[in-house]
């Protein structure tokens, strides 16, 4: 019988994943109209500044029960106005499905926020395990000079709700006070 080749390969120091199958997305400072607090200095900003981008490797069609997805994203070093660069963050359409982060390279946090708006945050830093129950929403902001890289796993039929955060945001925002991450209601 063959032994087989997996059609992925996961760099375990940079996280970077390689192979056919995998799918890019980027988010320039343009896509990300209305994410941060200060509209004024983001629209200021060079348009094509790269905020974070996103490799996935969905093995399975999407919404298909039982089978998992698994991605990997940067976010850059970088701030609007007093605010991390971050990710524009979801519900997941599911609220009942759970999702895990680890952290490869860099510093950040992860801002959680249930249905009732309550916020609660965790330090993102190399080795550091998230598990994000199903119900939270999820963004994470790079709070350090160099790319924040971190893995991701969840399951396929999880769906993505991006339209409650586009509407109401978080209710808490991670700014830089006297060169620290401070979550401001
Ligand atoms: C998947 C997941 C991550 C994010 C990625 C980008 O459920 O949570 O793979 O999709 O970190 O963030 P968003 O999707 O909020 O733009
Ligand atoms: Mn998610």
């Amino acid at each position: 019988m063959d032994i087989h080749k997996t059609s992925v390969i996961i760099n375990i120091s940079t996280g970077i994943l390689t192979g056919k199958d995998i799918l890019c997305s980027r988010k320039l400072i343009r896509d990300l109209v209305g994410v941060f607090g200060n509209e004024q200095v983001r629209a200021e900003l060079p348009a094509d500044d790269l905020v974070y981008e996103v490799q996935a490797y969905l093995p399975v069609d999407e919404g298909k029960e039982g089978g998992l997805f698994f991605g990997n994203s940067t976010v850059y070093p970088g701030k609007v106005d007093k605010e991390y660069y971050m990710t524009r963050g979801h519900f997941h359409r599911d609220l009942n499905a759970a999702e895990f982060y680890w952290c490869i390279k860099g510093e950040g946090v992860l801002i959680l926020m249930d249905v009732e708006r309550k916020v609660c945050a965790e330090k993102m830093q190399p080795g550091s395990l998230h598990y994000i129950p199903g119900g939270m929403a999820h963004r994470v902001a790079n709070t350090g000079a160099h790319k924040l890289v971190f893995n991701a796993c969840w399951s396929s039929d999880a769906g993505h709700n991006y339209q409650d955060i586009d509407h109401h945001g978080f209710s808490a925002r991670l700014e830089e006070v006297a060169g620290k991450p401070v979550l401001m209601p």
